[in-house]
């Protein structure tokens, strides 16, 4: 089988090199948009009165024959197909004879692989887009019905004042919300075309650019041949996307690990979101929340694997760049399972409000007995001092704070009265935090609007 740039070469590749050099068993994902990228380039060909009508025509229809075998499962690699661009080509040249061979024409493979990679980013980011829209509203729904549950909230992981289940959860819808906004960036950024660059230094065709950008769903066309062709911007900033994404999975699953274990039993896992263990009977285990954490080291690498393979890399083309596709596809198809079954998981989570209310202790009141005392005048570092002095008198009796009796608060400052004792309460304390992002009722009501707003809910 003759490679599509055989002619200056006298003998065959060798085997292993060939192989070595292929792309085509990952890049075959991208027959749809090669295909699409082609039949504008046969279209904006025909405009640069490159082909006749007839010529264009029958290009397109082949192409749309190529399509169709793909669709539906028929089409045939054969051993020397390169990759994905040289397989395309191959059997439309088979079905439509000579004409075929025109395509190619004032274009290279440099500045196609870099418009239907860009087409499969703007098109991918799509479809997480959508997914992370569904996780988002799962969170909604599950934050709005515990929104007012009252749990400890942390600091080191060590108690430090209530928040609610509601609030908590929605600290975990936010960064989602970043995610969509980066997500968008990318599609954005990611839709100039490089299409028109040739191999480096531009086609020697009159090709209208402009018109073929906007038929491809492109905003506007890259300024410069040598960078357009050598330009993985739009594939790191996507890896960065992922990556972050992932890393907030990773965080809100570590948190329901920790949450769903009989020590907190704040949360318990639906059984179809969980698994068990083949030796102890009795086990759950979170090891769907386990594996979305542990993906997110894998969309790390492959961000700082891209960047590492780009760094020093000359300007336009060098093969260096095929090595771009695989992360972006892994990154994509880890995402891709792994926000559904998230969704599925927060849909069906049971929250034991007992479990968060039987963890309430005293000591999460703390900062309210020193805004009581800021209250009546006494500067913040000394109010601090003096119910650090109650927290010790209470711990040396073995009483919570709010167990402490007045004779004592007293002893500690005559700043305290006898209401220091009502005013040491989850609900009040809740209450009092009554700013944008806060724990109060009409705070945390104001939030939820917000977030729903957000995602157009
Ligand atoms: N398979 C190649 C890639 O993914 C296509 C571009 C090949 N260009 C070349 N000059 N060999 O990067």
């Amino acid at each position: 089988m003759k490679k599509l740039w055989g002619g200056r070469f006298e003998r065959q590749i060798d085997e292993r090199v060939h192989l070595f050099n292929a792309s085509l068993p990952f890049d075959m994902r991208l027959y749809d948009e090669d295909i699409t990228g082609s039949i504008a380039w046969a279209r904006a060909l025909y405009q640069a009165g490159v082909l006749t009508a007839a010529e264009t025509e029958a290009i397109i229809h082949g192409l749309e024959q190529v399509r169709a075998e793909f669709n539906n499962g028929t089409f045939v690699f054969q051993p020397h197909d390169e990759d994905i661009h040289t397989a395309v080509e191959r059997r439309l040249t088979e079905l439509v004879g000579d004409v075929g061979g025109k395509l190619h024409t004032g274009r290279s493979r440099n500045d196609q692989v870099a418009t239907d990679f860009r087409l499969w980013v703007m098109r991918a980011a799509g479809h997480l887009l959508t997914q992370l829209h569904e996780l988002q509203q799962a969170l909604l729904t599950c934050a709005a019905e515990g929104l007012t549950v009252p749990m400890p909230g942390y600091t080191h992981l060590q108690h430090a004042q209530p928040v609610t289940w509601g609030h908590w959860l929605l600290s975990h819808f936010w960064p989602l919300v970043r995610d969509r906004q980066r997500l968008q960036r990318v599609q954005r950024d990611t839709a100039v075309l490089p299409l028109g660059s040739g191999a480096l230094a531009g086609t020697a065709y009159p090709i209208d650019r402009d018109t073929l950008a906007a038929e491809l769903g492109f905003r506007t066309i890259s300024p410069n041949s040598l960078d357009a062709v050598s330009d993985r911007d739009f594939a790191a900033d996507f890896l960065y996307v992922t990556a972050m994404l992932g890393l907030h999975l990773a965080r809100l699953s570590e948190q329901l690990i920790l949450f769903s274990s009989r020590e907190f039993g704040f949360v318990e896992l639906d059984d179809a979101y969980s698994t068990g263990s083949s030796l102890m009977p009795q086990k759950k285990n979170p090891d769907t929340l386990e594996l979305t954490r542990g993906k997110s080291g894998r969309l790390i690498g492959h961000l700082t694997g891209l960047l590492t393979t780009l760094k020093g890399l000359p300007s336009a083309y060098d093969k260096d760049l095929q090595e771009d596709k695989e992360p972006v596809f892994d990154a994509y198809d880890t995402l891709i399972m792994a926000l559904p079954v998230m969704s599925g998981l927060i849909h069906t989570l049971k929250i034991h409000p007992d479990r968060m209310a039987a963890q309430l202790e005293p000591g999460l009141l703390a900062t309210d007995a020193a805004d009581y005392l800021v209250k009546k005048g006494v500067p913040f570092r000394q109010a601090h001092e003096l119910v650090g002095q109650a927290v010790r008198r209470a711990e040396t009796k073995g009483i919570s704070l709010t167990q402490l009796p007045l004779s004592d608060w007293q002893e500690i400052s005559s700043y305290f009265t006898a209401d220091i004792l009502d005013t040491l309460t989850v609900e009040a304390s809740l209450a009092a935090r009554n700013v944008p992002g806060g724990t109060a009722l009409s705070a945390l009501k104001a939030q939820l609007r917000a977030a729903r707003e957000a995602i157009g809910m």
